[in-house]
């Protein structure tokens, strides 16, 4: 018989809900986006979220299983975001989930973000499976991570400081491309040369540790001299050449990262994972080091609801059962779970 997993996320400016069947086949899987909404403000109002979510959430929930062809006593687990996010958004798919599990006598499943990133992977080729290393490069997040089981993580490195998606947007926005800045940047590069400017790498010699200040420092740093001269940067260029510089640094951090480890099976998640150079440069590097390569479906590249129904199964399997006090965890870390 098969395992029957809801979804529900709601952790920043998507609600997204979906139907699993055995944490890899999806059965419905559905969006409502504020972004448009938040582009007007520059970046993601937390309290335009927060009510964006309380509008969407139960068309979204109904929506979603109609299109599954699914009753809620058809299912076997409740699973939602319960962290890490924004903490008022991350309360309208908590509540929501709870209400559903105690109407519908359902166990609930609060599930991590992240975890839920990985799962694009699952939901992408079917027969991939732990242990491999992913690169998880998102808003919030770039670590490189050895992922030995469903629920067993292991940090490689990570950032010292910026994200790589926040390293994107921070960007996007001052060059004048708006938000979301990763996908607009993305865009921009591809009529653009990708040497025209160049970038320091950053240099830190004792760990494969990732840090995108400086070269977002000295981004801003170019800008600035370029516009007190009065003239203005050459926007395609610059922004092929960041997004190179970025994705570089990226992929010569996941080629050690496989030579300290061995692990000959990498792959990616997050938002940045539906970069176009990225995913180029992350081909080119399994092909070098004879990896074994999943990139996640574009659809499950950015926050969705399918990727948390299947991280929630594999939590579910193992027995992870959660009470109606569950709350929302803005900070949640991997490590309280699946570190070991
Ligand atoms: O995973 P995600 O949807 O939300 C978080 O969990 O943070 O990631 C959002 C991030 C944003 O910084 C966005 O600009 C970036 O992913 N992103 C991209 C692309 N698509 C989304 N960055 C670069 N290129 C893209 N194509
Ligand atoms: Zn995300």
């Amino acid at each position: 018989m098969s395992i029957l997993t809801l979804g529900i996320e709601s952790s920043c400016d998507e609600t997204a809900c979906a139907v699993i069947e055995d944490g890899r086949i999806v059965r419905s899987s559905m969006i409502a986006s504020s972004a448009d909404l938040q582009s007007q403000y520059g970046g993601v109002v937390p309290e335009l979220a927060s009510r964006m979510h309380v509008e969407a959430i139960v068309p979204c929930l109904e929506t979603t299983m109609k299109q599954a062809g699914v009753d809620y006593s058809d299912l076997d687990a409740v699973c939602v975001t319960k962290g890490p996010g924004l903490v008022g958004a991350l309360l309208v798919g908590v509540s929501a989930a709870k209400a559903i599990c105690e109407v519908k006598g359902l166990p609930l499943v609060g599930v991590n973000h992240m975890a839920g990133h990985i799962a694009a992977n699952y939901l992408t080729d079917p027969s991939w499976e732990p242990p491999f290393l992913c690169l998880v490069v998102s808003g919030g997040h770039s670590e490189i991570l050895l992922v030995k089981d469903y629920t067993q993580l292991e940090c490689i490195c990570a950032t010292r400081d910026d994200a790589a998606g926040e390293a994107f947007d921070k960007i996007a926005r001052v060059i004048g491309l708006g938000y979301p800045g990763g996908p607009k940047l993305d865009k921009e590069s591809k009529k653009g040369d990708p040497h025209a400017y160049s970038f320091p790498s950053p240099k830190i010699s004792d760990s494969l540790d990732f840090s995108f200040s400086g070269i977002k420092t000295a981004a801003l740093n170019t800008i600035n001299q370029v516009r007190l001269k009065g003239e203005e940067i050459a926007i395609s260029d610059f922004a092929a050449s960041y997004q190179d510089a970025i994705c570089s640094i990226l992929c010569d951090r996941l080629e050690k990262a496989i030579s300290l480890t061995g692990m000959k099976k990498i792959c990616l998640a997050g938002g940045v994972s539906a970069n176009s150079c990225l995913r180029s440069k992350v081909e080119k590097l399994a092909e070098k080091k004879k990896c074994a390569l999943c990139l996640p479906k574009m659809a499950y590249c950015t926050d969705n609801a399918a990727m948390i129904a299947s991280a929630g199964y594999y939590d579910y399997m193992r027995g992870v059962r959660d009470q109606l006090d569950l709350n929302a965890y803005p900070s949640l870390e991997w490590r309280e779970e699946y570190g070991h």
